[in-house]
């Protein structure tokens, strides 16, 4: 019997040329690769020729491949096949259920490796010319998740340590929610003055950039129609974002 291996790989925010070197090479070594719905297609592209592409990708909002499906499958194609990849968009590790899938490969006593990538969060801070930390005025970074595993305003956060916190704060999945999470800081305390940056589509075909301040952004996104996927950032070193020419939109500049 074959001995299955699974590589979970980072394919990076969007921009096809973000993966690693050694996901690459996992990629074009794979019989079988499971792929999330927000990958570059163009790594597609680089799978062998006669290898098997299963597409698990999950739209907000629309019936798929259930989270339980997708370790089943998994375990599956991993029992027939030695190389598996498992490419996820972004970070295997920020908020793709990678902890679920371990497990389900763990338990059927499958080996595994994961392959970092680059995430949504240091993907737009790069486009944007930020540095997510600075000495004096940013010394965190915290990755909160916009939406809950039920798709809402995640309550049960810690909202007034988010408030106090005096560094960056980058929001994944915050589309539907952006006015309950500025709402939140702010009325704990946070300087709804502060610069934030709602960026959608970071470094793909469509990419908009939305500039302003805490306290009126998530007004400038929604009249903007921002969708999914894009982050908030928001944080004293936002305030040194330049925007590419190439963006599409731009609304209240950062110094208004
Ligand atoms: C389910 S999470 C997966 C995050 C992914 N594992 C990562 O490390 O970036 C999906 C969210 O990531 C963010 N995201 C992913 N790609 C993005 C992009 N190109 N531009 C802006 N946000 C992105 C959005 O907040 C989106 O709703």
């Amino acid at each position: 019997m074959k001995r299955g291996f699974v590589s979970f790989v980072g394919a990076g925010p969007g921009d096809p040329e973000l993966i690693t070197v050694k996901g690459l090479r996992r990629l074009r070594e794979a019989e079988v690769v499971l792929h999330d719905r927000l990958i570059p297609r163009e790594l597609l592209d680089e799978v062998a020729p006669g290898a098997t592409i299963v597409d698990v990708g999950k739209a907000p909002g629309r019936v798929c491949v259930g989270q339980g499906q997708i370790n089943w499958l998994l375990v599956d194609w991993a029992r027939r096949s030695v190389r598996v990849v498992r490419l996820k968009g972004g970070d295997p590790a920020v908020f793709g259920r990678l902890g679920e899938e371990i497990e389900a490969v763990r338990a059927a006593g499958i080996a595994f490796e994961v392959i970092p990538g680059v995430t949504a969060a240091t993907a737009a801070a790069a486009r944007l010319g930020i540095s997510l930390t600075e000495r004096g005025s940013s010394s965190m970074i915290v990755f909160v998740t916009g939406t809950d595993h039920t798709g809402h305003h995640p309550a049960t956060l810690d909202w007034d340590a988010l408030a106090r916190a005096e560094g960056t704060l980058v929001f994944y999945m915050p589309v539907g929610a952006l006015e309950a999470i500025t709402a939140s800081l702010t009325s704990l305390g946070r300087d709804p003055r502060e610069p934030a940056i709602v960026i959608e589509r970071a470094g793909v075909d469509g990419e908009r950039v939305i500039a302003g301040r805490l306290g009126r952004i998530a007004e400038e996104a929604r009249a903007a129609a921002v969708a999914s996927p894009a982050v908030l950032l928001t944080g004293p070193t936002v305030a040194s974002a330049s925007v590419p020419s190439s963006v599409r939109h731009v609304l209240a500049g950062m110094g208004s």
